[in-house]
């Protein structure tokens, strides 16, 4: 790996790297308050107070796109761009198309957001933009793989660090199934019909859906563990030859087990099975990976007791395995006839999403942060409340939703003695209502944590001396 000089700007561009970082705490705090929000509108919804902007149906995808493209999103660009340029020896390939790509990624996210709010929408998850964002989306996308590929062609250290390969998988993956699950005929500036219909349609969309996860939610933040837990560790991988397996195992098997978000529906009954058997089969790199990243503290396990960071990287690791586990057994035909459509879906989610994504950010973050601005963390006590907080609200809010969607899934499927349904959907409604107000006690936790983050985040730049020699003006320019 490079070793150069702290906050040495004036050798890699930092300044876009600061930028995307100052991003991601902004748009985790915002998505994570309508998270909050919109959990607590499902726990008491007279909280939507017959505002339509504001009911649950508008705000879900708000939550859900300022979250993983917003925060997940601007994270992946700040420590891809950091990564690449440290592990190759490189300054970016044009400062210009960089800070495009800064610029182009935020106007996104609002225009993601204002249509949601206001209604316009493709109906797809995750994909809800209209056509004019997904241009957008194309153009912004395409510059960062150029950047991105051509600072690695122009890298001046022989070999390609692992990072690097699970980032540019995410860049190329979410470039194809961008481009064609959004293949639209547009009848005016804000609305459009798919190319493809029917059960085309949906495997298309969760064909999409699926590898949103694998690439952008999981391969990308598996470049970063391969870069900051070492780093913060401060010893080699593990085992470097396991993350090639990983990688390469990881990224073949990925792409075939969209349908299993499709179980039971008018699809094909052997892709519902392909995708079972994939599904299954990603148990191992998933594991390999996890046991790759933990391990690598082996011999070090006492730097848990007093780093906070430390303990952010290899607690995400820990939830990574376990949504790894809950996954592929969530795949198979009969369980998933339990858990579709009930809240088990959105525990999994979220124990991936809060224990995975954003702690493994957390951490990237809090170890970039003094580095990027030549400082020293405001509080490091604050960062050990944090991590607490941010453990117990992801627990909170998993085991809410375990409970409540196995209960869930068990009453609506409970037969009397006479063969009818033993509970109305009301009543399941109405059993919810505890673990749902739990889920919001855990969402408010989280997000305590989250602006406490910001906080220390926050002071420790405003602390910082000054933007290292030929920072945030220079490197825009
Ligand atoms: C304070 C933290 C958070 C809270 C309170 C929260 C709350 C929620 C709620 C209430 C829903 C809708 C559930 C439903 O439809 O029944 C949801 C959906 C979702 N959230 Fe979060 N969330 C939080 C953080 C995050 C983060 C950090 C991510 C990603 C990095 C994330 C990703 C998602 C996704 C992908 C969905 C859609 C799930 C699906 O369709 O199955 N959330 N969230
Ligand atoms: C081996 C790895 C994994 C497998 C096999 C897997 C499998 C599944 C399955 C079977 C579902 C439920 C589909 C349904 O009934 O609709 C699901 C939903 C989901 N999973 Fe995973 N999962 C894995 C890892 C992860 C990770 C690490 C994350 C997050 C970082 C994640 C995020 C999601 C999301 C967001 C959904 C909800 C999609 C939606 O309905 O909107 N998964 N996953």
């Amino acid at each position: 790996m490079a070793s150069v000089a702290i906050g040495s700007s004036e050798q890699y561009n930092y300044d876009i790297v600061r930028k995307f970082t100052i991003m991601a705490l902004i748009w985790g705090a915002v998505g994570m308050l309508v998270g909050v929000l919109i959990a607590s509108e499902l726990a008491w919804p007279f909280l939507n107070l017959d505002i339509p902007y504001i009911t649950f149906g508008r705000l879900r995808p708000v939550h859900t796109g300022a979250v993983i493209f917003g925060f997940g999103g601007s994270a992946l660009f700040a420590t891809s761009y950091y990564v690449v340029q440290r592990t190759c020896q490189a300054r970016l390939l044009s400062d210009g198309m960089a800070s495009f790509t800064f610029w182009g990624w935020q106007a996104i996210i609002v225009l993601a957001a204002l249509g949601d709010v206001l209604g316009y929408s493709q109906g797809r998850e995750y994909a809800e933009m209209e056509w004019p964002t997904d241009l957008l989306i194309t153009v912004v996308w395409v510059t960062y793989a150029i950047v991105y590929i051509g600072t690695i062609m122009k890298r001046k250290e022989p070999h390609i660090y692992v990072s690097n390969w699970f980032y540019l998988a995410f860049i190329l993956a979410i470039a194809l199934l961008h481009i064609f699950n959004n293949l639209a005929i547009p009848v005016s500036w804000n609305k459009s019909y798919p190319l493809f219909s029917g059960a085309q349609d949906a495997m298309t969309q969760w064909w999409y859906g699926h590898n949103a996860v694998g690439f952008f939610l999981t391969a990308a933040f598996l470049g970063m563990m391969y870069y900051f837990v070492p780093k913060q560790a401060g010893r080699p991988i593990y085992s470097y030859r396991l993350s090639i397996v990983h990688f390469w195992a990881l990224i073949f098997m990925y792409m075939w087990a969209g349908t299993h978000h499709l179980h039971w529906t008018a699809i094909p009954d052997w892709s519902s099975t392909l995708a079972a058997t994939f599904s299954i089969m990603l148990l191992m790199p998933s594991w390999g990976g996890m046991i790759n990243g933990i391990m690598t503290l082996s011999g070090a396990w006492d730097k848990l007791r007093t780093d906070p960071i430390l303990r952010f990287l290899i607690v995400s690791l820990s939830f990574y395995g376990m949504s790894t586990f809950e996954g592929p057994m969530m795949s198979l035909k009969d369980v998933n006839a339990l858990s579709h459509y009930t809240d088990w879906t959105i525990g999994h989610v979220h124990s991936g999403a809060l224990g995975f994504v954003a702690m493994i950010s957390f951490g990237a973050i809090y170890h970039m942060l003094p580095r990027l601005w030549d400082t020293k963390m405001h509080s490091v006590k604050l960062i050990n409340v944090h991590f607490w907080l941010a453990t117990i609200g992801t627990l909170l809010y998993i085991t809410a939703m375990w409970i409540s969607g196995i209960m869930q899934g068990l009453m609506w499927r409970a037969y009397d003695d006479f063969g009818n349904l033993q509970y109305s959907f009301a009543e399941t409604v109405a059993a919810m209502h505890p673990y749902y107000a739990m889920r919001a006690l855990g969402g408010v936790v989280f997000l305590t944590g989250m602006l406490l983050m910001l906080y220390n985040c926050f002071m420790t730049i405003s602390q910082a001396k000054s933007v290292p020699a030929g920072g945030l003006a220079a490197s825009a320019a």
